[in-house]
């Protein structure tokens, strides 16, 4: 019998950890932070913690009751359901833009997954002792400057997530999170802590937390949503995938509460951590994308055992990062697999080779190729807007929408424990609420 309880237990608790491997990554400490400094602070944290709850909650639920449901691929889940609820199979779409968005996303994120492992190396090698800011910032624009090296930490990274993608030890990988994932967070609290001496702390709360609405704009509002989507891994059938796992025991409320607490907690700490040092040093908030490296690298330059800390904190970074990159390959990977005949290994492979190119184009970004592609963006700010922006959350909307209008009310309600008061709710938002959310964000920006 206690057999039976804990392997019960260890189930839910492997399914919380993978789901949370994927969800807490760069996204939380590299994209939050410097969106938040991009966009204006506390209008667009508020904005992005309302889309989680609103859009990211129902969208996380329905993308895991899909998965549970449908039993297989998100793209054969889809459309399995679709013609058992006598719905066209083009729901398939919903499951295949997963698929690109993977693709597209996992190419630039391994460019900053490289600047991690590289931030790695700088912590062992003491390259950031007793440093000031301008030594900070020239050492981040040395890197960025230099293709070459760029290069070699982009494919090392890839190297990384090929390597534990194509020998399946993933698992292992989602049991060491148990233990890196508070780690995580100690070291964040650290780092807090650290921010609290700075004198700065306070202007930090009200950078983040005091909203100045004139800052908010149709642009603020749609970064605020596609953070939401990236940062919770939605709207590209990863979760539904991670669904076909679940048993039916798993409450899929609470379980998308416990995951969003801990993403969207681990995000609102790196921000705390991250701008007392930029207020306290007279750095720019909108740095963009560098934020986090021209920022934390002066912490620990400067704190007692920061050496060990920076190097710690660089290193949980880079596997926070890994966790949701092999996240990202995996239904690049399927595809190839289902597609070709090639085996598991080749399809790693080759699935890893076309990411790794795409993220060359990325990388000369910051040096070589600045010149906008699409959309007055260069291709790394275009791989970065797109997928956030227009894929993830269409996506998402999929997923939200079938479930809302296309299942029956009855069994979603069962499935999820719902009844009276907060089933309407959940119908309510389901149906109306979030659709209609996403559908405003796209014309209110579009209306620029
Ligand atoms: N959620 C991950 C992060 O925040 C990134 C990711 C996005 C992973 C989409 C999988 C799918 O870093």
């Amino acid at each position: 019998m206690s057999k039976l309880v804990h392997a019960q237990w260890s189930s839910k608790m492997g399914f919380v950890l993978a789901a949370t491997g994927s969800a807490v990554g760069l996204g939380n400490i590299w994209r939050f932070s410097y969106l938040v400094g991009d966009n204006g602070g506390a209008a667009f944290v508020l904005v992005y913690l309302a889309c989680v709850a609103v859009v990211g909650l129902p969208v996380l639920v329905a993308e895991w009751l899909i998965g549970r449901r449908g039993q297989k691929n998100p793209i054969n889940a889809m459309s399995e359901l679709a013609s058992k609820n006598g719905h066209p199979k083009a729901w398939a779409l919903v499951g295949a833009s997963g698929v690109v968005a993977a693709f597209l996303i996992l190419s630039f994120y391994s460019v900053i997954g490289g600047w991690s492992l590289s931030y790695t190396l700088g912590s062992v090698i003491g390259t950031f002792t007793g440093q000031d800011a301008d030594g900070v910032a020239a050492t981040f624009d040395g890197l960025l400057g230099n293709p070459g090296l760029l290069l070699l930490w982009h494919t090392a990274f890839m190297v990384l997530v090929v390597w534990i993608v194509a020998r399946g030890v993933t698992k292992g990988l989602e049991s060491a999170a148990r233990i890196m994932m508070p780690a995580l967070v100690v070291l964040l609290l650290v780092l807090v802590g650290y921010g609290m001496t700075t004198g700065y702390f306070g202007e930090t709360l009200a950078f983040m937390f005091r909203p100045d609405w004139s800052a908010l704009s149709g642009d603020v509002v749609l970064a605020a949503m596609g953070q939401a989507f990236f940062t919770l891994s939605l709207g590209m059938g990863i979760m539904m995938a991670y669904g076909s796992y679940l048993g039916e025991d798993v409450k899929l409320l609470g379980t998308a509460r416990t995951v969003i607490i801990l993403d969207t907690g681990i995000a609102l700490l790196a921000g705390l951590a991250i701008f007392p040092i930029v207020f306290a040093n007279g750095l720019s908030a909108s740095e963009g994308p560098g934020l986090i490296f021209v920022t934390l690298p002066l912490a620990f330059g400067n704190m007692t055992g920061g050496a060990l800390l920076g190097l710690t904190f660089f290193l949980l970074l880079t596997f926070a990062a890994l966790t949701s990159a092999i996240s990202l390959l995996e239904p690049v990977v399927e595809f190839v697999e289902e597609r070709t005949p090639f085996s598991r290994v080749m399809a790693t492979l080759a699935g890893g080779m076309a990411v790794w190119v795409l993220g060359i184009a990325a990388l000369m970004s910051f040096n070589i190729w600045p010149v906008p592609i699409m959309f007055g963006l260069n291709v790394f700010d275009f791989l970065d807007t797109f997928t956030s922006r227009i894929l993830l959350p269409l996506t998402g909307l999929g997923a939200i929408v079938f479930v809302a209008w296309c299942l029956d009310r009855r069994s979603v309600a069962d499935e999820l424990n719902l009844s009276g008061g907060s089933e309407q709710l959940w119908h309510i938002v389901g149906r109306y609420v979030a659709p209609l959310g996403v559908l405003l964000v796209f014309i209110n920006s579009l209306m620029g």
